[in-house]
């Protein structure tokens, strides 16, 4: 067969899976590859931005990549039940693959900091969903109690088949560029992506795929940016809910990723992810979460600040399609004219 089967059946050699694990596809990965010629003149970039836009993917945000493993593992090795803790997106990944597997699904989300779009996903796929009156950091911890408690499987990244799902995008911009590319900007939330990504190009890389490595850059929201000052924030804040953690579990092997490929990880204002969200939207016809707009504000950032040399090639992941999270749309941008059925009012307004 040669239609797209999702991540596990195009790098099984790559997956620790074998020929008896069930595999619980929805079909996620092979998402475009996009060639950001007009982002790049908009921000005075002279070398090659791609934009890595994962939120094509079956739920709309990159967790499906770690979530097809995960699920799969978690049903090969019988268990019943899965259970994470949430900023939206791996809570509606989650809930779809469990939906698929028959697995039961219970996800904890902090309350009041959750995007609409995905706590209606988590809803519609039927886990059970509980808010905890704290933020994601004390949902996850609570996760993880339970883990130790009740034979329930977590499918945070703290599962590391999360991790080994999530590198098969590095893959695939390799297949696509035909090497890795020069620097690769990234969100960073519990921190986990970035992790994923720089094993799966340390493993192309091994076995020959790849002959460069890509220097990864991480970006954390100004608010809630505990990996650049070095200590846990307590009380996180930013627009961009999905990247609003104070205690990154991948904390160490994300700085550890930054060192090993000569990258950084610092943050970016609220502002600032914001104007890149606009401007992704606006120049390249691609809607991402706020959170995902972290990445392109890193990179305008550093293109301000006259980082590059010129004609480096650069690929943005934007993790989480901005859909999910419409009412950050519709309070940033200006409201739609309202105007009664008249021929010579609308003309009125449009100014070629
Ligand atoms: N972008 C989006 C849209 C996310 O949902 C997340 C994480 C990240 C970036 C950061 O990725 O955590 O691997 O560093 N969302 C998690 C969730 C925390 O619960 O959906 P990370």
């Amino acid at each position: 067969m040669s239609y797209w089967r999702g991540i596990i059946h195009k790098y099984k050699e790559f997956l620790p899976v074998n020929e008896k694990t069930p595999i619980i596809t929805l079909c996620e990965g092979n998402t475009p590859l996009v060639y950001a010629e007009n982002l790049a003149r908009a921000i005075g970039f002279k070398g090659g931005i791609f934009l890595k836009y994962e939120g094509l993917n079956p739920t709309g945000s990159f967790k499906d990549r770690g979530m097809t493993v995960a699920i799969s593992k978690a049903v090969e090795a019988g268990k019943r039940a899965v259970i994470c803790a949430s900023t939206g997106n791996t809570s509606a990944s989650a809930a779809a693959y469990a939906a698929k597997a028959g697995l039961r699904a219970f996800v904890l989300l902090p309350k009041g900091a959750v995007a609409l779009g995905k706590l209606s996903q988590a809803v519609i796929y039927g886990a059970k969903v509980i808010a905890i009156q704290g933020n994601f950091d004390d949902a996850l911890y609570i996760v993880r109690k339970i883990g130790e408690l009740m034979p329930v499987e977590i499918v945070n990244s703290v599962n590391p088949y999360r991790i080994e799902g999530q590198k098969t995008g590095a893959f695939e911009i390799c297949d696509a560029l035909g090497k890795a590319p020069d620097y690769h900007f990234i969100p960073v939330g519990n921190a986990g992506n970035i992790t994923a990504y720089w094993k799966g190009y340390k493993e192309y890389y091994q076995v020959g795929k790849i002959d460069n490595l890509p220097k990864m850059m991480g970006w954390q929201a100004e608010g809630s940016a505990p990996i650049v000052k070095g200590y846990p924030i307590k009380n996180p804040q930013t627009i961009a809910t999905a990247i609003r953690i104070g205690n990154p579990y991948s904390w160490q092997p994300a700085l550890q990723a930054v060192h090993e490929s000569g990258g950084l990880i610092d943050a970016v204002s609220d502002d600032e992810i914001l104007y890149a969200y606009k401007l992704t939207a606006s120049t390249e016809g691609i809607f991402c979460e706020p959170a995902s707009a972290a990445s392109v504000a890193g990179l305008i950032k550093l293109t301000r600040e006259g980082f590059f040399k010129g004609g480096e090639t650069v690929v943005c992941t934007l993790t989480g399609n901005g859909l999910k999270d419409p009412d950050t749309a519709m309070r940033v941008c200006e409201e739609p004219i309202t105007l009664p059925p008249d021929v010579d009012k609308v003309v009125g307004v449009i100014s070629l």
